[in-house]
């Protein structure tokens, strides 16, 4: 097992690339929650992936055009011409680990079922997650 300083290194590692944007965010579903979050996520200067199901969104989105009432295609357009945003369907190689919450009894099956890698329930430590995090890329790596 790794220490905790080498732990607190990698949360260190991620806390510049989110202040200097160079983090890329993953974002798992572009509908009503997902797509507004990426908007807002490229418009702060970060590189976003959406991962979607729908082969026929993936088209619309990366053609700068958007599904959802509340977000002008404007807004679509200017992230995917300024390469911030992306969407695609390649997404199954890449881990998940759900942060959930106490008293939603029945989440973690679901999301097993769904397919996510592991999961922390909330409150938990940031060691924990970390912990987790490193685990669910290892078992990745080795898929
Ligand atoms: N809309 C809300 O106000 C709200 C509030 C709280 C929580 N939530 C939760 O947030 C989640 C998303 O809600 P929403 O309103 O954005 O739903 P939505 O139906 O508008 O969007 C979901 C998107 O995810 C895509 N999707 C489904 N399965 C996928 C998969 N396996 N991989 C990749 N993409 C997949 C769908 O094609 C769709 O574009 C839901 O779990 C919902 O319960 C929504």
């Amino acid at each position: 097992m790794k220490t905790k300083s080498v732990k607190m290194a990698a949360v260190d590692e991620l806390m510049f690339k989110i202040l200097s944007r160079k983090a890329e965010i993953g974002i798992i579903g572009l509908g009503y929650v997902g797509l507004p979050l990426a908007i807002a996520q490229a418009e702060a200067g970060f590189k976003v992936t959406g991962y979607e199901i729908s082969k026929e969104k993936i088209k619309l989105l990366n053609a700068g055009k958007s599904d959802i009432d509340d977000i002008p295609d404007k807004l679509v357009k200017a992230a995917v011409e300024a390469g911030k945003l992306r969407a695609t369907e390649k997404g199954k190689l890449v881990p998940v680990v759900m942060c959930t919450v106490r008293s939603a009894v029945g989440t973690v099956g679901e999301g097993l079922s769904a397919g996510v890698t592991d999961y922390v329930v909330k409150p938990f430590e940031m060691e924990e997650l970390l912990e987790r995090v490193e685990k669910a890329l290892e078992k990745s790596r080795g898929q």
